[in-house]
């Protein structure tokens, strides 16, 4: 592995701005680098951070398997998809997101569909509970999901758009509560 000339400079870049000793305090913003330019973390690309920060292989590890955020086997080419399932999600309706994943991409998490371009896992609370269900697509969050909601932005993922994140029934948790103005 190596990052490109681009990556490789940014990488150095994100070093210098922590203080002489502390260069492992950049590992996740350059293992996050790595997986967008992978798509996803090879064993390659952590031993390539690691010896970037001087630190050892399996402490790099450490930090890549305690994150979600992190995919460490291959995944869609065009996008994982996270769909919560914690309480308030599940309550909500996270079973219907996961059914549309089931069927749209693949039985199990982790397998890309047939075309390779799209995967799926249940994660953990997203912090987004009040826009219950949701799921998060790379750096978006789509929430107030519907499974028909659903089911068209991962139509939408497969045709190379990108659907618009954010409350996919124009409700923003910053809105109070009706009686509670
Ligand atoms: Fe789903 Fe918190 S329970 S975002």
């Amino acid at each position: 592995f190596a990052f490109t000339p681009e990556n490789q400079a940014w990488a150095e870049t994100q070093i210098t701005k922590f203080p002489k000793g502390r260069q492992a305090s950049a590992i996740i913003p350059l293992l996050w680098r790595a997986q967008e330019q992978e798509g996803w973390l090879t064993r390659p690309a952590i031993e390539h951070v690691a010896a970037m920060l001087d630190m050892a292989y399996m402490r790099a590890m450490e930090v890549a398997t305690f994150y979600f955020m992190f995919q460490l086997q291959p995944v869609g080419s065009v996008a994982h998809i996270q769909v919560c399932g914690t309480t308030s999600c599940m309550i909500c309706g996270a079973e219907d997101l996961i059914a549309v994943c089931r069927d749209k991409i693949a039985k199990k998490p982790f397998q890309p569909g047939a075309d390779g371009k799209l995967s799926w896992e249940e994660v953990e609370c997203l912090g987004a509970c009040a826009n219950a269900p949701m799921a998060q697509i790379g750096k978006d969050y789509y929430e107030d999901l519907t499974a028909e909601r659903f089911a068209e932005i991962l139509d939408e993922l497969a045709a190379g758009k990108v659907p618009t994140p954010g409350p996919q029934q124009g409700r923003f948790a910053s809105e109070p509560a009706m009686g509670l103005t």
